[in-house]
């Protein structure tokens, strides 16, 4: 029974894994936070609010209270809240003040789909509870549905709000947050991924402070530049120790996260659609639904969040025949070729890479229309047979023939001005009449809110599967939305566009991945500019940056495990000097990191040395040994490379009887310091022995006492499988 409603008290109590949440009905009409932490056994105290002097009073017969005294789940504005609301809706009469109280509520087993928008899920109802808060604003007859759902077996809380124009008259909703969480102190630092191209997801923790921090994107996508995610962090957190809140938006378009700290030293969290550039028209009997916020309490500091949501998101929320399955190890020709695609270079690559051990062959940007560089052919998704004289079909059957499995590059929602599509249909961008439109990599962004441009766009993409054996597809997104506008809506929709686009997006893909169920999708945006939660419920795996460089992966690829698996990270080896920094890594480091993720390569296989060729099929085969324990394992980060000259961390499978460590030094020292790794997660009283040797030590001396770290050259590294002894 994870939800229980205490009638006496009007108190539902939430439990989640081993965290409690507790929501108060105050005075039977005001639903008031009480609690969000360690699981409590009791829960009929209600302390609702604290008496204010001064604040204003929305009850005419109670005068002892203020809103803005008190800690509340879903608030607006208007009515003696002066924090930021989470939602605001303008009536007919140009008025924005609802007020909203308790009207009902469901309390029942299992979850609901969100309808036309990703969330995570239970397979079995016993999995999870939801409850259903019901609102009513009684003046304009509009309701709102605040929905939480409760896992049992994780400590996850996860919300959304459906509002339902129940009135006469259309209304406009100018902020529809999925979730708030008000706290009754400010003791937290901040934690959230921030980035660039090249860097996404670096990692920032800083201390709240009075008035309102807003982490978002209104780029159109979640951007590279802030991750739909933030994290509050009791002070004393750590990866292993202290209170840790997360909250992640299972989103992939504009998004906001505000933290407000008020005057009297609570914190509202709320989290959603961005409101900037936002609104929606909900006519009479309309619905709309607010995508979902994934929220993880901890007490075992950032790790166990991690845990938890690496846990969650690999099998709740991830689907389809490759969220349990090992993931082929590809070769991807981008980095190899670039755009100098033909025949024969193709099938040497692949000939080498089958011989390597490489099991899926990715074709890159470059095969389609006629693009020989960046500046043309998005939109003509039909194959360039000057580079491909046998076309893609021919191509796909000499690599099947080889016993390589093919996987193809689109970018489906963009347009290059220079392509027959655009040419045909200039108005099917996104725009605004009159107004010059920015071009960004020499291309536009496609009016996906428009039926028949989805309609045209998917007809090419399906024929071209249809063409050729193609197993895998590479789904990119290079550029943000500038001069957002559509000329297929009326003016007072303009601000609709940009959620349109996301929800547009959503419908093809989940079209195209229910009638090609067997496809392999991976996400991509110019690298990780659109690794968020909704893009993984329709893809298991998302190209987590176009920095390939071994080192810089390291804080790219820790700042990504905060929040998303390891499952879920495309992470290649790739050729030295780097293309992205000039630096030179021993190929050994650039595929210890690349085990840590999904694994593949992107090079020109070919131009190995026999050292070189021997070490990558060593590589694919500790992969092959290896993969279970990062796809299924538990990760514990043990050192930071933000914060330090190395960086390392380890997986270890849920019965503990394995592990997969992984040490990188950054830079060489001089006569170094002594310096030991201490292994988590690890079973005390197991003995474990180091695959390939005979070293043998229990866990609670690997943990305690750890294993000396040898002096190590520039980017040098090791790593190693333990397993236990039997
Ligand atoms: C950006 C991607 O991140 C790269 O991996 C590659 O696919 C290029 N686009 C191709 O244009």
């Amino acid at each position: 029974m994870p939800i229980i409603y205490d009638r006496d008290n009007n108190i539902f109590h939430l439990m989640a894994g081993d965290s409690s949440y507790i929501i108060k009905i105050f005075k039977n009409k005001y639903p008031v936070h009480l609690y969000w932490g360690k699981k409590l056994n009791h829960s009929h105290f209600s302390e609702a609010f604290i008496t204010s002097p001064f604040g204003p009073n929305p009850d005419p017969n109670d005068k002892s209270f203020t809103f803005d005294r008190m800690l509340l789940e879903y608030p607006s504005y208007g009515n003696s809240d002066f924090r930021h609301p989470a939602f605001q809706i303008e009536q007919e009469d140009g008025s924005r003040i609802t007020q909203i109280v308790f009207n009902n509520y469901r309390i029942y087993k299992g979850k609901p789909k969100l309808e036309g928008l990703p969330a995570t899920y239970v397979e079995t109802e016993d999995e999870a509870e939801t409850l259903e808060l019901e609102l009513i604003d009684e003046l304009i007859n509009l309701k709102v549905i605040l929905f939480y759902t409760a896992y049992n077996d994780y400590n996850v809380i996860t919300r959304s709000v459906k509002f339902i124009n129940e009135g006469n008259q259309k209304l406009k909703i100018l902020r529809a947050l999925s979730t708030c969480v008000d706290f009754d102190h400010c003791n937290f630092d901040l934690l959230h991924l921030w980035g660039s191209w090249a860097r996404e997801r670096y990692v920032e923790r800083v201390p709240l402070m009075h008035g309102i921090k807003t982490i978002e994107s209104s780029r159109g996508e979640s951007s590279h530049q802030h991750n739909p995610f933030i994290a509050l962090l009791s002070k004393d957190a750590t990866e292993k120790n202290g209170e840790v809140y997360g909250f992640s938006l299972v989103y992939s378009g504009n998004f906001a996260a505000n933290v407000e700290v008020d005057q009297f030293n609570t914190t509202r969290v709320t989290m959603g659609i961005n409101p900037f550039e936002f609104t929606w028209i909900l006519d009479k009997g309309e619905t709309f639904q607010t995508p979902e916020v994934v929220m993880v309490y901890s007490s075992q500091g950032i790790g166990e969040m991690s845990r938890t949501y690496h846990r969650l998101y690999r099998k709740r929320l991830v689907r389809g025949v490759y969220r349990d399955k090992r993931r082929p190890i590809l070769v991807n020709t981008w980095e190899a070729v670039y755009f100098n695609i033909n025949e024969e270079k193709l099938l040497s690559l692949a000939k080498e890479a089958k011989e390597l051990g490489i099991e899926l062959f990715v074709l890159d940007d470059g095969w389609f229309g006629r693009r020989d560089d960046d500046t043309s052919s998005l939109g003509d998704w039909y194959v360039d047979r000057r580079k491909l004289p046998s076309g893609l079909e021919g191509l796909g059957n000499k690599l099947k023939e080889m016993g390589l499995k093919f996987g193809l590059w689109f970018e489906p929602e963009m347009v290059s001005p220079d392509s027959e599509l655009y040419r045909k249909h200039p108005d099917w961008c996104i725009q605004i009449k009159g107004r010059t439109l920015s071009q960004c990599r020499n291309q536009y962004v496609l009016d996906i809110t428009r039926k028949e441009v989805r309609d045209e766009i998917l007809r090419m993409m399906k024929e071209i599967i249809k063409s050729a054996p193609i197993e895998y597809i590479k789904w990119d997104m290079n550029r943000p939305l500038t001069e957002v506008g559509s000329l297929a809506l009326p003016p007072e929709r303009q601000k609709e566009v940009f959620h349109r686009y996301v929800l547009a997006l959503y419908e093809m893909i989940e079209e195209l991945t229910t009638e090609f169920p067997y496809i392999l999708f991976e996400g991509c945006s110019g690298g990780g500019g659109r690794f968020d939660p909704g893009i993984l419920y329709y893809m298991p795996q998302i190209w987590t940056s176009d920095n390939t460089d071994a080192i810089e992966r390291l804080k790219i690829q820790w700042g990504t495990s905060i929040v998303y698996p390891a499952s879920t990270m495309g992470a290649h080896v790739s050729a030295v000097p780097n293309h992205q920094v000039g630096r030179i890594t021993p190929l050994k480091t650039r595929g210890y990191e690349a085990m840590s993720g999904v694994f593949g390569y992107e090079m020109d296989l070919t131009k190995l040395t026999p050292e070189e060729r021997e070490l990558v099929k060593e590589q694919i085969e500790m992969y092959k040994r290896v993969w279970h324990i990062v796809f299924e394992g538990d990760l514990y980060r043990l050192i930071n490379p933000f914060e330090e000259n190395s960086a390392s961390w380890m997986f270890v499978t849920p019965d503990k009887r394995e592990a997969f460590v992984i040490y990188v030094n950054i830079l060489a020292e001089p006569n170094p310091p002594f310096k030991k790794l201490k292994l988590e997660g690890l079973d005390p009283n197991k003995k474990y022995i180091i695959e390939g040797t005979d070293k043998e030590y229990y866990g609670d001396e690997l943990m305690n006492i750890g294993i000396n770290i040898p002096p190590m050259r520039d980017f040098d590294s090791f790593a190693f499988i333990l397993k236990e002894k039997s």
